[in-house]
């Protein structure tokens, strides 16, 4: 009788009882942004977070009881992918001012521009480097729904030499401050592997060359040896995770290519023979060309180190020049922004500024869905709208192939099947 009693309590209906709990996405325009094909008057059909079917209305079968909404002003396309995030710093908090902020207190922060970054139509972010595992919380946090947010891989602490650009050389000797990502050697490198990993890392974060913000080094210089990544890549990919490279210098890029990189970040001086090897290797190529803006105009009000201006100076507009080389020469993109360096939630302007530089307005799109989604290894679920994969979607009012800028003007923004933002007012109805 107990059992009884307990097996009706786990099964209150039988399964054919129970009401689907399907919601219907009817847009004007669905994009399907592997092909470039708007879809007019297009359905998507959602259970339980994800896509069950999509298409054109006349053709998607539907049930009953959908929810259903109506977008039939706007254009729909697959949530935007950021591969390169800091979620938990603010333009503000560079140099000397970073010294001020405990890893609680970017904690904070980090909650606060998850939320900007989702409602910006960023529904996945890829953070590469944070202090004191404050990502792998903020991470945690919203995968367990207690904090808005996009879906995040993080890398935790990046890892770097003493004294390089992962490093903090702010402070004088007698402070003996040190990153909690630096490793030196092989081996020291494998064991920070291992330990950014024990403790949640999705993928790993190396400052392969020197870099802007930091003090007293410069981006063109190599850091880490071919011998340290080499070690760190095998060791990572052992473990399963992928290794994304800081590297503006030509050496840097083409030695961590050459050990089997995943991703090179920021790419400023690569050459010709950097691009051929990445190509070759299929490795992707993350431009965070918009960055220069802010650094440029902004930066030292913003509290950055006077050379961390001088150094942007010197690689800002060859990082744009050799990102259009490297367009043209058909490299592989994925997008990605550094957020953190520029305001959260300006992600998208980057965007506007690769059509500006040559770019078609659908590769674009494509480097910030399908590309971004591969390079996550997250192909399946994110990146596109088909069954099976998530249902992060955003919506626009005017169609982003025409005019990009319309993706700095996100109206509606779903994430695993929920309303996060709806500038559109849709009109909810129930589909008998
Ligand atoms: N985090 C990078 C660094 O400090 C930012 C580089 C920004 N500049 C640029 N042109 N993308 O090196």
């Amino acid at each position: 009788m107990r059992i009884l009693i307990m097996l009706l309590a786990a099964f209150p209906l039988a399964a054919a009882d129970v009401p689907h709990a399907y919601t219907a996405v009817h847009c004007g325009t669905l994009l399907d942004v592997r092909t470039g094909h708007g879809i007019s008057d297009a359905i998507l059909l959602i259970e339980d977070g994800k896509i069950h079917e999509a298409g054109a209305a006349a053709r998607v079968r539907l049930l009953h009881n959908e929810t259903a909404l109506d977008l039939t002003q706007a254009t729909c396309l697959p949530g935007l992918i950021d591969v390169h995030d800091h979620l938990t710093s603010d333009p503000t908090d560079s140099g000397y001012k970073s010294l001020g902020l405990s890893v609680p207190r970017k904690t904070v922060k980090g909650v606060k521009n998850a939320r900007i970054t989702l409602e910006a139509g960023f529904t996945t972010v890829r953070n590469l480097g944070a202090q004191g595992y404050s990502d792998i919380a903020l991470r945690d946090g919203i995968m367990a729904g207690e904090v808005p947010g996009p879906r995040m891989q993080a890398s935790g602490p990046a890892l770097g030499i003493t004294g390089g650009h992962c490093d903090n050389n702010l402070l004088a000797p007698q402070y003996h401050a040190t990153s909690e990502g630096v490793a030196d050697g092989p081996w020291a490198a494998r064991a920070k592997v291992r330990e950014v990993i024990k403790f949640g890392a999705d993928v790993v974060k190396i400052c392969a060359s020197g870099g802007v913000m930091s003090k007293g080094d410069q981006p063109g210089a190599p850091q880490y040896t071919l011998e340290e990544i080499q070690a760190i890549v095998d060791e990572a990919h052992k473990l399963g995770r992928k290794v994304a490279a800081h590297a503006h210098g030509t050496q840097s890029i083409k030695d961590a290519i050459r050990a089997g990189i995943d991703s090179v970040e920021h790419c400023s001086l690569i050459d010709d023979e950097g691009i051929a090897l990445a190509k070759q290797a299929g490795t992707f190529l993350v431009f965070d060309i918009y960055n220069d803006d802010f650094i440029m105009h902004q930066g030292l009000q913003a509290g950055m180190l006077p050379e961390a201006i001088e150094k942007e100076r010197q690689i800002g507009v060859l990082q744009r020049e050799n990102f259009q080389r490297a367009y043209k020469a058909g490299a592989r993109m994925a997008f990605g922004t550094d957020g953190g360096v520029y305001p959260h939630g300006e992600n998208a302007r980057q965007l506007t500024l690769m059509v500006k530089l040559g770019m078609k307005p659908l590769e674009a799109i494509e480097t910030a869905t399908v590309n971004a989604a591969e390079l996550l290894g997250w192909e399946h679920s994110v990146g596109s709208l088909e069954p099976g994969s998530f249902a992060d979607l955003i919506a626009v009012e005017g169609d982003p192939l025409a005019d990009i800028t319309q993706l700095e003007r996100v109206k509606f923004v779903m994430k695993n099947g929920e309303i996060v933002k709806n500038e559109l007012r849709p009109l909810v109805k129930i589909v008998q």
